[in-house]
């Protein structure tokens, strides 16, 4: 899965330290019919495209409600959303954070994973400790909450 090491290389700021990451978080409601096997050919799909674009992040389903944390390159985060906007599968794409800076990817190893929402907490929870960055850890914490208001965790 390390594919993107290569693509990371035409990154804006290779070997000056950190790369210039674009990061987009957005959710969206999945389009009526949508399931879990329509959801596995999208990871099928993102997994095969990914890492031809240095693009790393993860895909949470549950509750017929998407949210996806995609971060590489801006012109290919860009690109991709542009893509993933015009996808009949899911409807309401709403953007809820939307930064660019200097640092280390949170997901570095994920060309795009598949996370169950008993999950999220974990590994949100996990991101948050390793952002080292301001922005970062507030982009995650939105999206915690995010996913928390829409109710796609149980409160037990
Ligand atoms: C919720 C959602 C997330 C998606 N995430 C990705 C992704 O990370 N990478 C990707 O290549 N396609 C993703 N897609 C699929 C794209 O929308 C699109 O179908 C794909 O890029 C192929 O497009 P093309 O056949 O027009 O080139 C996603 C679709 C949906 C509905």
């Amino acid at each position: 899965m390390p594919a993107f090491d290569a693509a990371s290389a035409d990154e804006p700021g290779f070997g000056s330290g950190s790369p210039l990451l674009y990061n987009l978080v957005y959710c969206s409601r999945a389009a009526p019919g949508v399931d879990d096997g329509v959801v596995d050919q999208i990871i099928a799909t993102a997994r095969r495209a990914n890492p031809l674009h240095g693009v790393t992040g993860m895909l949470v389903f549950g509750s017929g409600i998407f949210f996806q944390w995609l971060e590489g390159p801006r012109t290919a985060v860009q690109r991709l959303m542009g893509l993933i906007k015009a996808d009949p599968r899911h409807l309401q794409v709403v953007t809820l954070s939307e930064t660019e800076e200097s640092r280390e990817r949170l997901f570095p190893s994920w060309d795009m994973e598949r996370v169950e929402p008993d999950h999220i907490r974990d590994v949100l929870a996990d991101a948050i400790d390793a952002a080292e960055d301001d922005n970062n850890a507030a982009a995650l914490r939105t999206l915690l909450i995010e996913i928390e208001t829409r109710a796609l965790l149980s409160r037990s």
